[in-house]
């Protein structure tokens, strides 16, 4: 498929950040989005450098994780108190092999990829970044799902002494999360482990978060310590603290506006304050792999 276009990262593969930029500049145009000018349509309008990674830089300073404070800015200030090994993730429910999953473990036992994806903020924000990680699908077949399973349940660490921000009432603590099945098992649904063949920052949700790129940021939940197979769909933090602007959904979707802002447009983050505003597209550019996903369904208002 387009968006994958290389199936192992290895250390000598870790470069300096400005020779990433140049080989993999035209590889992440041609992915997932790319193509735009050749084929017209809403897609011709982003410009090519829509689709250019963000530096290093704006995706570890430009964060949210409401753990470490509500600040665009309080992550990267805060979160390098957290503590990331030893780590395991539990995974249990409705799958045939439930227990902890040692995350060096995991990692050992995952071929770790490269995918360029673009990342649509629900404050009409968007970022392009250099994921290192592994398909959802296949953490999951490390436990083995069962056929009654009909959705997954994401659970981020609760430890208030490293994540100040768990001290204050802003969520309900834990953050969850949570997909259909059929979400999670998509090709493009990845847990990420790195960033440009990094280990993951933490501000970034070390050491391991959830990347879903066709639905809003928030869905791709950080620092992740626990997944549930379920037969009901799970409560998700943001639909708990706001059911009227945030549903389980949460695709990115251009038509359907948020209660309080118009979702039609983005701005993407590194470019300036006077940078253009761009079209946001349908699935975040990602419709014709995860469209057929949603057939049947009124989107607008399963939002
Ligand atoms: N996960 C946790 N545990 N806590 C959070 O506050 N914020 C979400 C999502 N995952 C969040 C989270 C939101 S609103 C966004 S936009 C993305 O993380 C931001 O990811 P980034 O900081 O890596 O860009």
């Amino acid at each position: 498929m387009a968006y994958r276009w290389k199936n192992t990262l290895k250390d000598s593969d870790v470069t300096e950040q400005s020779v990433f930029l140049n080989r993999r500049q035209i590889m992440a145009v041609a992915a997932g989005l790319g193509l735009a000018a050749a084929i017209g349509g809403p897609r011709a309008a982003l410009a090519k450098e829509a689709l250019e990674p963000n530096s290093f830089e704006d995706i570890t300073t430009y964060n949210n994780f409401y753990e470490f404070g509500t600040g665009k800015d309080d992550p990267v200030k805060n979160a390098g108190k957290l503590t990331t090994t030893p780590w395991t993730v539990t995974i249990d429910g409705l799958v045939d092999r439930p227990g902890e999953y040692d995350f060096a473990d995991i990692m050992a036992k995952m071929t770790i990829e490269e995918r360029i994806y673009r990342f649509r903020c629900v404050e009409a924000w968007s970022m392009v970044v250099p994921w290192n990680g592994f398909e959802l699908k296949d953490m999951l077949e490390l436990a083995g799902v069962q056929s009654g399973a009909k959705y997954v349940a994401f659970e981020t660490l609760y430890r208030p002494e490293e994540m100040v921000g768990q001290r204050f009432p802003v969520l309900e603590w834990p953050y969850v999360e949570g997909l259909r099945l059929d979400e999670a098992m998509h090709p493009l649904t990845i847990m990420a482990s790195g960033i440009y063949g990094k280990d993951m920052p933490n501000q970034n949700g070390a050491p391991l978060r959830l990347v879903v790129p066709w639905k809003y940021g928030f869905k791709s939940i950080k620092s992740v310590v626990k997944i549930t197979l379920m037969d009901k769909e799970p409560p998700t933090s943001w639909n708990v603290a706001n059911a009227r602007e945030y549903g389980f959904y949460s695709n990115v979707n251009p038509k359907v506006d948020h209660p309080r802002w118009s979702q039609a447009s983005e701005r993407k983050i590194g470019g300036g304050l006077f940078s253009k505003r761009i079209p946001t597209l349908m699935m975040n550019g990602y419709e014709d792999e995860v469209v057929s996903l949603y057939t049947g369904m009124d989107l607008s208002k399963n939002f």
